[in-house]
């Protein structure tokens, strides 16, 4: 009766790249629904680019993160995507985000500023305290953000594993059954929407006070005057937390578990971050002259897409590399698997920066990243997002080196997103070798 559902659920990175070899279009079975995997770049790009308006976003995996986030901008179908793209849009143009930089940057410098030589941190929560710092502060500025991230980052665990049970098992029933697991999942969603609402209500009694996105979109500024309503606000609040918190986090979490067990690139690094640096601390002025630090980012995400796995509905008829697609059927890509595919990405497992150096770049390699996704739905915060982690590399790496606490590299984890496994780094600062 579960169909793939259990091989998928029990070792889902290894089944997926298992199934690369199976074809471009696999299909799957999964708890009586079938659902199409994508196995190539060269169709990746039909279901997301060419043939995007046949298109939309659904399947399992989107409607597991609607019960979470709701019709916001990640989730909502085409029709409102246009208007809710475009309201948000410009928040995350270049100018706002050199505007954010010196917010994004005091941020990294906040969130280590309690790290003592020697004493072992939690890279993935530290991370995750960073990036949530930094969304509350430029996107949701009221005083209740700061709280709403904090609920976040304590709920998500518990979110995004109750997420990823939903994806899995695509039947509403098996999750209203009063399990302990759908107990706790429950009681985690009611204390985030709690702290969602005291968001909209705190911006709805001073709306026009803060500069940010939410009260611009709720002033109704971005949209030419449409004002959302409270359920919209709430959608948009949570996308965001949702989309632009755990994604930086993970990415920043894995880069350090990477440069502790890579000393020949943590010194390119740092090479090129004092080079560029001295002693002053990082503005968006230096990012291009940081084009090593980029390529190390890229390629993190390559290794570890935070978003593993995409997710849409066929609206109408589709034939996607020979294969018929019909109008309902769900559609699975899975970046992490199309990154490591070895006959674009040679040694796939190494973690090799230089690959995306421009005369190495290949166009098979360009069109099977999809860590930020592509087409219409591409990820709105890239230059925001590689902005925030750019900053927060040089500046942690000017001042601190972390290093392994354990022989064996920390294992993914695919929750929703893909993550680290718990596995504390100990800090030491630059130039004390001991
Ligand atoms: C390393 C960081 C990030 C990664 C890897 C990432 C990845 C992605 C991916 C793959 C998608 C497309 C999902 C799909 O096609 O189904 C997406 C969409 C989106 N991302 Fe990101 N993201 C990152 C950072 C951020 C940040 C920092 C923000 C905002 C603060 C953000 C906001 C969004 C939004 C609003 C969408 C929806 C776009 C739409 O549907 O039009 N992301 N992201």
């Amino acid at each position: 009766m579960i169909g793939h559902a259990g091989r998928l659920a029990v070792d889902p990175l290894g089944f997926l790249e298992q199934q690369r070899a199976v074809g471009a279009v696999v299909r799957l079975r999964l708890v009586g629904r079938d659902c199409f995997l994508i196995n190539s770049a060269e169709a990746a790009t039909q279901v997301l680019v060419a043939q995007q308006d046949r298109f939309d976003k659904g399947g399992p995996f989107m409607e597991a993160a609607r019960q979470l986030v709701g019709n916001g901008v990640i989730t909502c179908g085409a029709e409102d995507h246009r208007v809710q793209r475009a309201e948000m849009q410009p928040a995350f143009s270049r100018g706002r985000v050199a505007a954010y930089s010196e917010v994004m940057r005091a941020c990294a410098e906040e969130a280590t500023a309690s790290w003592k030589a020697g004493r072992p941190v939690d890279v993935g929560k530290e991370m995750y305290r960073l990036a949530a710092l930094a969304v509350a502060r430029t996107l949701v500025s009221a005083p209740a953000g700061r709280q709403a991230a904090s609920v976040m980052a304590e709920a998500l665990p518990q979110l995004l594993r109750g997420l990823l049970r939903r994806m899995l098992i695509p039947a509403a029933w098996v999750h209203r059954v009063p399990t302990p697991a759908n107990q706790r999942f429950d009681a985690a969603r009611a204390r985030l929407d709690a702290a969602i609402a005291e968001v909209v209500a705190q911006y709805r009694r001073q709306e026009r006070d803060r500069p940010d996105l939410l009260s611009r979109i709720m002033a109704g500024e971005e949209g030419g005057g449409r004002r959302p309503d409270d359920a919209e606000v709430r959608d948009q609040v949570m996308s965001v937390l949702a989309a632009g918190v755990e994604t930086t986090a993970s990415l920043l979490a894995w880069s350090f578990q990477l440069l502790a067990r890579h000393p020949e690139v943590r010194n390119r690094l740092w090479e090129e971050v004092d080079g560029a640096l001295g002693r002053r601390p990082v503005t968006f002025d230096d990012l291009p002259a940081l084009p090593f630090t980029k390529r190390l980012l890229t390629e993190v995400l390559r290794l570890y897409p935070p978003t593993w796995l995409l997710s849409r509905v066929a609206v109408r008829d589709a034939e996607i590399c020979g294969h018929p697609l019909p109008k309902g059927a769900d559609v699975l890509i899975s970046p992490y698997a199309l990154q490591r595919d070895p006959d674009v990405f040679p040694h796939p497992g190494r973690l090799d920066p230089d690959r995306w150096l421009p005369e190495r770049l290949t166009t098979a390699q360009r069109r099977s990243f999809l860590a930020f996704g592509a087409g219409r739905r591409r990820c709105m915060g890239e230059f925001y997002g590689m902005t925030e982690t750019t900053l927060a590399l040089a500046t942690i790496a000017r001042s601190w080196h972390l290093r392994p606490t354990r022989p064996e590299p920390a294992r993914p984890v695919p929750r929703f997103l893909l993550v680290p496994a718990r596995q504390p780094l100990v800090p030491h600062r630059r130039g004390d070798r001991r």
